[in-house]
């Protein structure tokens, strides 16, 4: 028997140290939590895709009286970007939550049916994607699921 390690790396900043790229895409997530529909949990979630072509789409978490029939931010904006641009990679995705009261101080990290969605969406396009985690004292950038969704299950399991 052997122990084995699997690593991530991820980035941690602060607003003021982000690239003018991803200060824009942080900021239309962190916009985009004013849309969010959230009666239940008052957790309201944005996300921003930047797209190969330079749109940004954003999305926010809907909720519903029957609970798990609501949808996450992330996967409302990566199953509309790929409603609507089905043949645009997702380079990027930004991801901001107001609890209430405020912007998170510690960055917002997906949900674990979101990671296995944006995964997929890395696989579906052939192109990892930066996943930009904001919070207002911490941003953490990950560059890729990998970094996210260690030991995964994905479609070249099915082959
Ligand atoms: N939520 C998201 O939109 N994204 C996440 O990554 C975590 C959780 C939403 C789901 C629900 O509407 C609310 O936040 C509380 O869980």
């Amino acid at each position: 028997m052997k122990k084995k390690k699997i690593e991530i790396e991820i980035t941690s900043c602060t607003y003021g140290e982000l690239s003018a790229e991803d200060r824009i895409l942080v900021d239309k997530a962190k916009d985009a939590t004013k849309r969010s529909y959230a009666p239940y949990s008052h957790f309201s979630v944005g996300a921003a895709a930047l797209l190969e072509n330079g749109m940004i789409v954003t999305g926010t978490n809907q909720e519903n009286a029957a609970y798990p029939s609501g949808t996450c931010a992330e996967r409302t904006t990566l199953f509309y970007a790929g409603s609507q641009y089905p043949e645009q990679p997702v380079l990027a995705l930004a991801i901001a939550a107001q609890n209430g009261k405020d912007f998170l101080d510690t960055p917002i990290p997906p949900c674990g049916a979101c990671r296995q969605v944006l995964m997929e969406t890395e696989q579906r396009y052939h192109h990892p994607m930066r996943i930009i985690l904001y919070g207002k004292k911490e941003i953490f950038i990950v560059n890729g699921t990998k970094n996210l969704l260690p030991l995964s299950f994905g479609s070249s399991f099915l082959e």
